[in-house]
């Protein structure tokens, strides 16, 4: 096993408050793969969290939680040297900031980071349709070295409901991150 990752988790305000519950989870239970994680939400990304999911239980992780425009966060220097940024969900505003480099929020700096260090960004991002404008953002970030995993789930593993439906999603998150996980694989067979 290569070495614990420090990984950072942005959640913005787009639709899937979901998505970011079933992260948190399956990160702590990870946790021995685990050095660190940080947290920071946006404005909306709790006010989606409690309108979605009907509770404020993000206060309740026990992750490092920063404020947004915290830049005295770890995450807001490369030289804390954190491996890992999952933006779940991530808005079209977020993402066009990041495209252009606007860090003026704590989410697109650290973002901005993890691209300039050449580490590894994954933004599940989430709106539907696109326009052209999210089109070129979303080349924008790739051609930086993000990785985007957009917040399409899958119904070949046949989820019955909702979080397992979302889970499809954050399996291929965690996959993608480097993590080590039990999960559905398809025609896997023992
Ligand atoms: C209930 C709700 C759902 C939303 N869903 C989306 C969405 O799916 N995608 C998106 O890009 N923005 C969505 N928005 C709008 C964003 O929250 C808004 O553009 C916000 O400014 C994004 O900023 P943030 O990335 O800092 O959270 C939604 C807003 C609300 C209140």
């Amino acid at each position: 096993m290569s070495q614990k990752k420090k990984i950072v988790v942005a959640v913005t305000g787009a639709s899937g408050a979901i998505y970011a519950k079933l992260l948190l989870d399956n990160l702590l239970k990870l946790s021995d793969q685990i050095e660190k994680v940080g947290v920071v939400m946006s404005d909306n990304a709790k006010e989606v969290w409690r309108f979605e999911l009907g509770d404020s239980s993000y206060d309740n992780y026990p992750f490092t939680f920063y404020p947004k425009m915290d830049f005295n966060a770890p995450f807001a220097s490369g030289s804390a040297k954190f491996d890992t940024m999952i933006i779940a969900p991530c808005s079209m505003g977020t993402l066009g900031r990041i495209a252009h480099g606007i860090s003026n929020d704590l989410i697109s700096r650290a973002a901005d980071v993890i691209l300039k260090e050449r580490r590894k960004l994954i933004a599940v991002v989430r709106d539907t349709p696109f326009s052209l404008v999210h089109i070129n953002n979303l080349k924008a970030v790739t051609e930086a070295g993000g990785i985007i995993c957009p917040a399409n789930p899958s119904f070949y593993s046949l989820p019955k409901t909702i979080e397992e439906l979302a889970q499809t999603v954050i399996d291929r998150v965690i996959d993608l991150a480097g993590l080590e996980q039990q999960s559905y694989r398809w025609n896997d067979l023992p």
